[in-house]
């Protein structure tokens, strides 16, 4: 029997790490996660969507802003996959602080480019590419070949993460595949993003502890779907022989509002008496509709999603509406 293919995932707290890991480990991987020092010294909340998987995965404290850190675990450990999932991934974050966002999101990716050249030049590399770099879009669908218009400082990041993917893919002859997902969610998305907003807010008005949902932009149009289907994805790519660049996608495009009548119909409430209308969460510039088109991925490499956007909202609000109940047991 060949021994276990060891993987390195750094972004391993998040909702897309802790999917994935779960995945890899399923699929007989040695799971390794990169996490900051404040995660292992604060377990019960930064580990949080991993703590069912902690006997069974190995954590190393280690930096994003720092290449020794991230040189010093390289060094140690003979990975044959890394996805790279770490980053600041909160586009109305990035308008608040770009600084802060194309550092840990460009030299970051860097960082982490670099070590494997140098330490493990044979380690594939996945790097998580976003529809955001699609931005202003210049065509619709958007495809692997539609050019790039970022409209935040999170998606110009993105596409700096990219092209530098592509520039080690080109000139050390590594193994690195970018997969350029569009919006992924689920019930582990943190609260700051729309979808997890609304599910659990709707779940709070239900339950009587909230009586209206705050929101900015209602018009604008993403192509949802579910996170576990998409890190199967990332999966996926780095099984091809040759290393390429992946748009997954569902194909379908749902506005914030729809993504509200539907929530608070789960629920057999209506939207329109809840939901108000916020300034202060719009963006000083704003996405106006994303729609991908997955062509590729799946006659290449045969991915399906098995979630439809009905039984996303469905699952996310049942999720948070269990999760408060038991919470008040
Ligand atoms: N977060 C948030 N909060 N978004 C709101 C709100 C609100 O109160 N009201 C309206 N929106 C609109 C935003 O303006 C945006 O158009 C849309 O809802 C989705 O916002 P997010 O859920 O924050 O996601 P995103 O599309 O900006 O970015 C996500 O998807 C990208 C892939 O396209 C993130 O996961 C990125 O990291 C990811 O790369």
């Amino acid at each position: 029997m060949s021994p276990a293919k060891k993987a390195l995932i750094t972004g391993i707290t998040g909702q897309d790490g802790s999917y994935l890991a779960e995945q890899l480990l399923d699929l007989g991987y040695e799971v390794h996660g990169l996490v900051r020092r404040v995660a292992l010294e604060m377990p019960e909340h930064r580990t949080e969507r991993i703590a069912h998987l902690l006997d069974r995965i190995t954590l190393h404290p280690a930096s994003m802003e720092s290449y020794p850190s991230i040189f010093h675990l390289i060094s140690r450990h003979e990975f044959d996959e890394c996805y790279h999932l770490a980053a600041q991934s909160f586009v109305a974050e990035s308008f608040r602080d770009g600084f802060s966002t194309m550092n840990i999101n460009i030299n970051g990716t860097h960082y982490m480019l670099a070590a494997l050249r140098e330490l493990r030049p044979k380690c594939r590399f996945y790097f998580a590419g976003s529809s955001e770099m699609f931005g202003k879009v210049r065509e619709t669908p958007q495809r692997e070949t539609t050019p790039f218009y970022p409209r935040s400082p999170y998606g110009i990041s993105k596409v700096a993460g990219f092209e530098l993917t592509r520039n080690y893919r080109e000139a050390y002859d590594m193994y690195c595949v970018s997969g350029i997902l569009f919006n992924h969610e689920g019930p582990r998305r943190g609260f700051e993003f729309v979808t997890r907003k609304i599910s659990a807010t709707v779940a709070r008005i239900k339950l009587g502890l909230a009586t209206e949902l705050r929101l900015g932009n209602l018009d604008a149009q993403r192509d949802w779907g579910h996170a576990k289907d998409y890190t199967r994805a990332m999966h996926l790519m780095m099984q091809y022989p040759e290393a390429d660049d992946y748009v997954v996608a569902s194909g379908e495009s749902h506005s914030v509002r729809d993504f509200c009548e539907r929530a608070f119909g789960e629920v057999g409430l209506d939207y329109e008496k809840y939901v108000k209308v916020d300034e202060r969460f719009y963006r000083p510039a704003e996405v106006d509709q994303l729609v991908g088109d997955s062509t590729k991925i799946r006659k290449q490499l045969g991915w399906q999603p098995e979630y439809t956007f009905e039984q996303l909202v469905k699952e996310m609000v049942q999720a948070d509406l269990e999760s408060i109940e038991k919470s008040r047991q």
